[in-house]
């Protein structure tokens, strides 16, 4: 007999770790380098547009489901279909997997770059030495290795503690935390002289510079940064009680989400006119471009070791919800232990992470279709594995789960029957139509 499923203490407590999931490295490192690359305003409405769409709609569904079930993707495809559906499970479990152990390399960087603010040895106003110092450190065989090591484990004392003992108190105190130094930092941003510049970058849209590509960023943005596609929000919705309001928490993690992007972008972009660097510098924005700047502003050590501390927090909380998800499917599916799964399943991600850490130095030479072990990864689940992922939810939620299922979500959530027609629309067709096109165009 398995034990009693564990439940969210409170509605916050939801909110604080859905909200923990979405906003991670996502938001900080990625979404400014995107829009930066993808021309600024045009970009950031054209993914503003997708969000609250088709992204609030998937939030939603995926809630549905997990909710419904109180059990993890597998099982509950299971549980409500049965047949092949099940595999969309699967795909959304070793997607899950995979992206947590690249996820927990590029984490590792933020905390070595925490650590090296703290002790003085990366900050440098000659950003070819920061650059250089940055190719050093991601190429090292040993170095960036044990800062992975060190980062997964830290996901794996949290997650190992169970949903509310670990996820959710760890949620609650780093999420208000990562609220205020981002608040600092976007105060010291766009305080700076020239400042003006990047904030009409990013306000300001250009929308001659809109391709297939950009939807393609765009989409493919909007799902990786509300965790949409791998049953991460499936997970945590099965952690709801069976008549939680869904609605509601779910438009409060997709604003908190998009809030904290916006604010990111409006750290890193200001700063970067304001020092005359190029805002599509793409991933090296923030570990070579802004180690650059900080050297150069007053207190700069300080606001340096605030900006990775968030990133650190922001990825940990979102490690946290990747890992979750395959150690929710061996307990649930096999009565496994917590704890003995959490360290193992922390185990193998470690192992599959090396080769990812690797492939930026001694084993660059090994490729997948041209590219090194990570690109490799990131693209296959960024640009195939979640978006196909999202599409097969959206299409299960539309058109295959039983109509009750989705009244619950009328009576509980006690929103205008109007409101979930649209949701209706936006789920069987606008969101099925709109990613099957923008990754047929993308991958094109
Ligand atoms: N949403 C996280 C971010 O923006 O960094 C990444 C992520 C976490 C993706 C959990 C998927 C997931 F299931």
């Amino acid at each position: 007999m398995a034990s009693e499923r564990e439940h969210w203490s409170s509605r916050l407590g939801f909110i604080l770790a859905a909200a923990g999931s979405a906003v991670g490295l996502g938001n900080i490192w990625r979404f400014p380098y995107v829009t930066g690359e993808n021309g600024g305003a045009a970009f950031l409405i054209i993914y503003l547009s997708i969000v609250f769409s088709i992204g609030f709609s998937v939030v939603i569904a995926e809630l549905i489901i997990g909710r419904a079930t109180q059990l993890n993707p597998v099982g509950a495809f299971k549980r409500l279909a049965g047949g092949v559906w099940p595999v969309a499970g699967y795909v959304g479990i070793a997607t899950a997997f995979v992206i947590l152990s690249f996820y927990c390399v590029i984490a590792g960087w933020t905390l070595a770059y925490m650590v090296k603010s703290i002790t003085g040895t990366v900050l440098s106003s000659d950003i070819d030495q920061v650059g250089a110092t940055f190719s050093t450190f991601i190429s090292d065989p040993f170095e960036p290795v044990i800062y992975t090591a060190i980062f997964a484990a830290l996901s794996v004392l949290v997650v190992l503690r169970g949903v509310t003992h670990g996820i959710e108190r760890a949620a609650r105190y780093l999420m208000p935390a990562l609220l205020v130094i981002l608040l600092v930092l976007v105060g010291r941003s766009v305080t700076l002289e020239g400042a003006s510049a990047g904030i009409a970058f990013f306000l300001q849209p250009d929308f001659s510079k809109v391709t297939w590509g950009t939807l393609f960023a765009a989409l493919g943005q909007a799902f990786f940064s509300l965790s949409l596609g791998m049953g991460a929000m499936i997970t945590y919705g099965s952690y709801l009680r069976p008549h939680d309001g869904i609605f509601g928490s779910a438009l409060w993690v997709t604003v908190i989400d998009t809030s904290v992007a916006v604010l990111a972008g409006l750290v890193i972009l200001p700063a970067v006119f304001a020092f005359g660097a190029e805002p599509s510098a793409g991933p090296g924005l923030t570990f070579i471009t802004l180690p650059s700047i900080f050297a150069q502003m007053p207190l700069g050590e300080v606001f340096a070791i605030l900006f990775f501390f968030l990133l650190v927090i922001a990825a940990l909380t979102s490690a946290v919800s990747l890992l979750e998800v395959v150690v929710a499917y061996f307990v649930d599916e096999f009565s496994a232990n917590r704890i003995n799964t959490t360290m193992i399943v922390g185990a193998f991600t470690f192992v599959v992470a090396v080769p990812s850490s690797l492939s930026l130095g001694v084993w660059s030479g090994y490729t997948i279709a041209g590219k090194g072990v990570l690109d490799a990864l990131d693209f296959l689940t960024n640009n195939i594995t979640m978006p196909v992922g999202g599409l097969l939810i959206a299409l299960f939620v539309g058109w295959v789960i039983k109509p009750e299922i989705v009244r619950d979500l009328v009576e509980d959530s006690k929103i205008p029957p109007i409101v979930v027609a649209a949701w209706r629309i936006v789920i069987r067709f606008v969101a099925p139509v709109a990613i099957a096109t923008i990754l047929v165009n993308g991958l094109v």
